[in-house]
Formats: structure tokens, sequence, C-alpha cells
């Protein structure tokens, strides 16, 4: 099929990418020259694991194409994906600008333009219920009527950043709202490839499809919120969260995902779309409680490292002279984002207290500088890189871990211990990466989110020149 994709985001590239390798014919459009040259020659704007693949042979099989003309992209296309941003707006509601403005211009062509043929719009970004409608007035207005020149589809997208190709390749379900039954089976059968392995195309009406998506996603989030409380019981109860979470997660009502407690969940996606829900419920009259608690548990919880590292190594509520490594910026393994990331929580918050922070990330150090460079740390401490982990705890007085790399799963604790400050050098491990056993064996006092504590074991260091073992020994 011949595919348009108006917005080469990470939605529009992932989706344009993957469509071109089933064998579509797809033109990715976007209004910034600089991205459309760069994707052109053949350079990826995003990282996200196995892209690269099907893009170039995308580009080199001629299906993947890019061009800053609508008109271009839009003739010989059957369906147009709309893959726009919808940025949270002063008050919180989704600005869309961009998608209506896109839909004007696609009613436009169309209309100066009646040979190109009937077109089926998709909305793929998240957008409040209602803005299907709102996209086929905008066309509409251009005289033309829907069910004849056009059908507005919403498609939305559950991709996970770091296995989106993944998702978008075989996704647990396609949902696909739209009232006109000639835009439905166009939908299918695109999809169809992409769930061969019996997995559904669920067809519904528009406002539902666009409900789904923020029931997804805000029943998601409330999954986490509800067990990052349940570990911040667990720390005052002497329970363990993992216990727990094992204990619940084989309920097949329940399920073993989405369960691990941490220092709350950040994204592109989470915070904005339970926001987004909580705002229409307002607009509605209806005052939806639950979203409210999960984003003010989120809030908490993003901090909850905090006052425990303050605790740990201040008297005086400041942190002035502490240097902090930190492990993680990105707000979740496997990608460069750090969009809401807990991570950045945190450094706004030790550097504001006076801590100089030094960290490190696999990916996302390059996006964080730029997100600093934009909205500058206000406070007195100061935030360096390190080339690695180790590095970024070398002289640390504490180290927190803010992301679940794979990679700081297992280091050399004994090259990490030696290489901190303090006796039983201090861990805040934010995502339960370690086992506390573990760590209290290593020499470490350590931290974690609703685990039991382990008095660090005095370790002996064999050539008597580490700083682990003396004064702890009993
Ligand atoms: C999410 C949805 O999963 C996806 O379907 C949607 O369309 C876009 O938003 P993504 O933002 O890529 O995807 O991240 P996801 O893997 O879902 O994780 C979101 C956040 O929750 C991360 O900050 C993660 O660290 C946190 N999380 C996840 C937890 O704290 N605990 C968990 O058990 C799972």
């Amino acid at each position: 099929m011949n595919i348009a994709v108006v917005g080469t985001g990470y939605v529009g590239l992932v989706s344009g990418t993957c469509f071109a390798e089933m064998g579509n014919q797809v033109t990715c459009v976007d209004i910034d020259a600089g991205k459309v040259d760069s994707l052109r020659d053949g350079r990826l704007t995003i990282y996200e694991p196995g892209l690269e693949v099907y893009f170039d042979r995308g580009r080199r099989e001629d299906r993947l194409r890019f061009t800053t003309s609508l008109a271009e992209a839009l003739e010989e296309a059957e369906v147009v994906f709309l893959a726009l941003p919808t940025p949270p707006a002063e008050d919180g509601s989704a600005d869309l600008q961009y998608v209506l403005g896109v839909a004007d211009d696609i009613g436009g062509l169309l209309a100066a333009n009646p040979d190109w043929g009937y077109k089926v719009l998709v909305d793929k970004s998240t957008v409040p219920v209602g803005t299907s409608r709102r996209v086929t007035d905008a066309v509409e207005a251009h005289g033309l009527t829907a069910g004849e020149h056009f059908d507005v589809v919403s498609n939305p997208e559950f991709l996970r950043e770091g296995v989106a190709v993944d998702d978008f390749m075989k996704p647990e379900r396609v949902v696909v709202g739209t009232s006109s039954e000639k835009a439905g089976e166009v939908m299918t059968r695109l999809y169809e490839p992409f769930v061969r392995q019996g997995n559904p195309i669920l067809l519904m009406d528009e406002e539902s499809a666009e409900m789904t998506k923020y029931a997804a996603n805000s029943l998601l989030a409330a999954k986490i919120t509800f067990m990052n409380e349940i570990a911040n019981l667990c720390e005052r109860v002497g329970a363990d969260v993992d216990e727990v979470r094992r204990g619940i997660g084989t309920d097949s009502r329940i399920g073993p995902k989405f369960l691990y407690a941490g220092i709350g969940f950040g994204g592109s996606c989470f915070p904005k779309d339970v926001q987004a829900l909580h705002r229409t419920a307002r607009e509605e009259g209806y005052s939806f409680e639950i979203l409210d608690a999960v984003l003010r548990v989120n809030d908490e919880q993003r901090k909850s490292l905090i006052p425990r590292i303050v605790e740990a190594l201040s008297d005086d509520g400041r942190l002035d002279g502490k240097t902090i490594g930190m492990w993680g910026l990105a707000f979740k393994p496997h990608t460069d984002d750090v969009r809401e990331a807990p991570a950045h929580v945190l450094i706004r918050e030790l550097t504001a207290l006076g801590a100089d922070v030094v960290a490190f990330d696999p990916e996302a150090v390059e996006t964080t500088k730029a997100t600093f460079e934009r909205e500058p740390l206000s406070g007195d401490g100061a935030l360096a890189y390190a080339e690695s982990a180790y590095e970024a705890a070398d002289g640390a007085d504490a180290l927190v871990v803010a992301t679940e790399w794979p990679e700081f799963r297992r280091p050399d604790l004994t090259r990490v211990r030696r290489s901190m400050t303090g006796d039983a050098p201090l861990v805040f491990d934010g995502r339960n990466v370690f086992d506390p056993q573990d760590m209290a064996d290593a020499g470490f006092t350590y931290h974690s989110i609703g685990r039991p504590h382990v008095p660090p074991v005095a370790v002996g260091d064999e050539a008597g020149v580490g700083r682990g073992g003396d004064a702890l020994a009993s």
C-alpha cells in the first residue's frame, strides 16, 4: 500500500520505517528541513534498538522516502498517518495546533486536487477524546465530505520506547476507531500482516479508540503507583515488596508485569496522558480521584530518596561539599529519552541542596546536557558527567541508581566500594537492581525501595588498603 506519515518524531519514524519493512511504499513528511536532510542522508534522528536495520533497508530499496512536501506525500497515499506532537498547553490540555493545522492543509490539498482520490486519515498521536471529530471538521471545512472524499480513523499507538520496533511489528492488539466501514477495511488490510500470530485488530468507534489509549496508560501508571505505595508501606512494617510482588503477580487477574516498585514513572507518555485524562474528566464535570492521587504520589515518589540521602549525609539538612554519583539519567533503560526522568528530578533536588552530582548513563548524557541547557539547574551544586559507571562512583559520598540499565546490575562491587568514601559506602538504589544481602555482604550501607534493610557486613580488604572493613569489624 502507499502510505504517508506526517511528522517524523519518535512515533512517525518508527511507524513509517516499520510499514516500509512490511513491504509498503512510505513517504515521511516533516516541516523540519534539517531533519529531512539528515534522514535522507541515512542518519537516524532518534535512538531506538533495531530501527536502523529496517531504516537502512527501506531507504536502500526505495520503499522509505523523506520529504518536506505534504503534497508530494499525499498525492499517491491511500492512508495518511498524523504522527504530530501534542504537547501539553499551559493549562495542561493537549495542544492540538499541529494536528489541526495539518488537517487543514490536507483539506486544502484534497479540495484542490479531486483526482487524488479517497484518503484514510489516521490520528496516531495521543489526542483527547473527540479529536477525530475535530480533524473531520477541519477537512470538511474545505467543502469535502467524510465517507466520500476521506475518512478519519483513530489508531492509537502502544509502543514502548526501547522495544518499539518489536511492539510495532508484533502488536498485542491493534485498535482501529472508525465509524466508516470503508476505512475499517483499508486499516484491516494494512495491519493484517502485523497480526499473523492471531492477535486481534479491534474495530470500534473513534471515541472509544481515543479513550482506550488514555485508559491503558493511566491504568498502567496507577498499577506502578499502587506498587510504589505498597513498597513505602513495606518499609514501615518490615515486609519485602519483592515477595509481595511475587505473591500477587501469580494471580492471573493481576498479572506479573508492571509491578516493580521504584522511584516513580517518567517518560513522555504516562505523566502527560494521566494529566490529560484527569483534565478531560474535569472538563466533563467529573472528578477522577484515582488519577489525582497517581499524579501526586508519583511526584513524591520521584523525590523519595532525597530525605534518606540527606539524613545519611548531613546534620543540617544541606548537602554542600558532598558528591553524589548517579547511575542512570534516562527515564528507563534502552533509551536516551530523559523527559520527566526521575533522575532529573533527583539532580535538581540534590544540586539545590548544594550537592555535586557526577552522573553516568550509557545513552542519555547528550539529551541530559540539552535539557539542562534549556532549563538550567538553580542550586549551588554542580552537575558533571562521567565516562563510565565506575568513574561516577569514584570518590562519591553516596551512589544513586536511578535507571536500571543492565550494565549496572553486575558491577565489580569491590572496586566500587573501594573507590567511594566512607567505611560502608552509601548506595541508594531507586530501581532495586541489587540484592540487599549481596550489598550488605559487599560492605555497603544499602538502601532500596520497599525492602528490609540489611546492616553492612565488615569487609576486610585483602591487602588492608581498602576503607571497607576495619571500622565495622566486630
Ligand atoms: C508507555 C506505554 O507502555 C506504551 O504502551 C505507551 O504507548 C507509551 O507509554 P514508555 O513510556 O516507553 O511506554 O515506557 P514504559 O516501559 O511503559 O515505562 C514507563 C515508566 O514506568 C518508566 O519510567 C518505567 O521506569 C516505569 N515503570 C515501569 C516502573 O516504575 N515500574 C514498572 O513495573 C514498570
